[in-house]
């Protein structure tokens, strides 16, 4: 009696795992996990051989996500219920290593699918993004359902992902939740490798050098979010009940749309001597191909999900918090 007790309460903690926690969205993700379910609840794991300063607040992990047999092995020996699955190539640097991308996008996917498949995982998160759409689908409150023909790799294997994870959770029962995130503006960690990254590089150089070229031209409006709202969105989701859940393959989230030359004008409003100009290189392409803003009424309908930061706060709180320290690490 007392053993089958110690079972259900272990059965009913939850056991977090975070597999690419030294990125943009993971180092944000763990804290915020760790507040709420205790700091030795939530494993950050990533192919660093060392957790960040971040992270260093609870339990690291050197996990490659691509070594099937490990990150198989950690999940079981240590009951992990939950995994929330960021290692991936961004839009940009998937790119320049469509071979990798491909194969680190889809390979790490398919070993945490599959633990869930067979019982060991209650619970997934993986993050989709606003690149499963492409040049055909309507680009203004882009719907949820739509034209999908995404010309980037990275597009091509989150639109891949994405019918996956519905098919695993249609035949399987599996519990996976997802986002397609828009481009994710923070300061707490530098994003890596995206066609929405100017997006950040801006308030470095204008609390740097009061200048910036911009990569992508003036007018090129994009669906963005600060990360606060994205983590909280995660979490919501998460949290969500399984009949809530109404969408298995990934959810639209709108966030704020604006251009390089909106944002430059509102940071102007702090900075009235801060200058930008504009060298497209070849991420204008990719983001010539995504929507310029999102429908998201889905994810309001069904797990109540509200935006809380606009463009405003959003830039007055990266002002604030830009350490330019970071750019020289
Ligand atoms: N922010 C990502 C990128 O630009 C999109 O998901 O690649």
């Amino acid at each position: 009696m007392i053993h089958l007790n110690l079972y259900n309460n272990r059965k009913r903690m939850k056991k977090i795992l975070v597999i690419g926690a030294c990125g943009q969205i993971g180092t944000e993700l763990v804290l915020a996990l760790r507040t709420r379910f205790g700091q030795d609840n939530v494993v950050a794991a990533d192919v660093k051989p060392e957790a960040t300063d971040a992270l260093k607040s609870g339990p690291y992990k050197q996990l490659d996500a691509l070594d099937k047999e490990n990150v198989r092995a950690y999940i079981i020996d240590n009951q992990i219920n939950e995994v929330y699955l960021l290692a991936a190539l961004l839009s940009a640097t998937a790119e320049k290593n469509p071979d990798f991308a491909w194969k680190l996008n889809m390979e790490g996917l398919f070993t945490i699918l599959d633990l869930a498949k067979e019982g060991h995982i209650q619970k997934i998160f993986w993050p989709s993004s606003i690149a499963v759409f492409g040049p055909t689908t309507p680009r203004d409150l882009t719907p949820q359902y739509t034209v999908m023909e995404p010309t980037t790799v990275y597009g091509i294997s989150k639109q891949a992902g994405e019918r996956w994870c519905e098919y695993y959770y249609n035949k399987f029962g599996v519990d996976v939740r997802s986002i397609r995130y828009p481009g994710l503006i923070s300061y707490t960690s530098l994003p890596g490798g995206g066609t929405t990254d100017y997006a950040v590089d801006i308030f470095y150089n204008a609390k740097k050098s009061g200048k910036y070229t911009s990569f992508l031209n003036s007018e090129s409006a994009l669906p963005m979010m600060y990360m606060e709202d994205a983590i909280r969105a995660t979490i919501e989701l998460m949290e969500a009940t399984k009949e809530e859940v109404k969408i298995r393959s990934s959810y639209n989230l709108a966030g704020i749309s604006f251009t390089p030359a909106t944002l430059a004008e509102a940071i102007q409003k702090h900075l009235p001597d801060f200058t930008i100009d504009y060298a497209p290189d070849f991420r204008q392409a990719i983001a010539d191909s995504w929507p310029n803003s999102i429908d998201d009424s889905a994810a309001a309908n069904d797990w109540h999900w509200k935006l809380k930061f606009d463009l405003e706060a959003m830039v007055k709180i990266m002002l604030e918090n830009v350490d330019i320290s970071k750019l020289e690490n």
